[in-house]
């Protein structure tokens, strides 16, 4: 099924693009860090690909990036571009077609829009086509509850799952993935703070 949210990206998907074509400084150092970790060549599956910004400095710091996003315009606009990307949900699709195990997952600022009761089941799916030794990198925003946006970078309204950095480390762990590390910074132009977390798929089945 597809979500009023989906449905708001898919309407406004060149204007998200143009409105965040710059690299965030916190981005580029996490880019920078997933490279340092992994090293040259390394396989990454990214969710939520959005207009490929990430994925295009991905490839230039040396590493493979498999582009997936559920929001077809998106998917649409990369492959015009020339991207191999897949129409994936990570909650309900078939992962095991896309050529893991892979080194890493990328996933920013995609799975604040999963529900909360549904972030356990698509971490785990992730934990599954990830190495074990692989990494887990996401943002989400911080706070409590969840709402409705019809601000910023869409018009149309979006939802978004808010998460406080313990409750959202016990849903990572129970995943399937340890070694959690969540950091908070500050993002947006509203004053808004964001979790950046970390985390190493451990060698347990979620
Ligand atoms: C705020 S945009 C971020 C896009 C890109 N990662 C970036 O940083 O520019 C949110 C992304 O999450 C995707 N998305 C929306 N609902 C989702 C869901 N339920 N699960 C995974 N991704 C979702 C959207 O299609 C969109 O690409």
């Amino acid at each position: 099924m597809t979500s009023e949210t989906v449905r708001s990206y898919d309407r406004d998907a060149a204007a998200y693009v143009a409105r965040t074509a710059a690299v965030p400084d916190s981005v580029r150092a996490a880019l920078e860090q997933l490279a340092d970790r992994l090293g040259p060549g390394a396989r990454v599956i990214e969710i939520g690909s959005g207009g490929g910004r990430d994925a295009l400095l991905m490839e230039q710091l040396g590493l493979a990036v498999r582009r997936t996003d559920v929001t077809p315009a998106f998917v649409a606009l990369l492959r015009e571009q020339g991207h191999t990307c897949d129409h994936l949900d990570p909650l309900v699709d078939d992962l095991s077609s896309l050529d893991g195990p892979y080194d890493a997952v990328w996933a920013n600022a995609s799975l604040l829009h999963v529900a909360r009761d549904d972030l356990a089941t698509v971490l785990g799916h992730l934990a599954a086509v990830t190495r074990t030794g692989g990494l887990l990198c996401m943002s989400l925003k911080e706070g409590d509850g969840e709402g409705w946006s019809t601000h910023g970078t869409i018009n149309g309204p979006r939802h978004f799952t808010y998460w406080q950095a313990a409750a959202v480390e016990a849903v990572v762990r129970r995943a399937g993935w340890g070694d959690v590390v969540v950091r908070q910074g500050l993002g947006g132009d509203r004053g808004e703070t964001w979790l950046e977390l970390w985390a190493v798929r451990d060698g347990v089945s979620p």
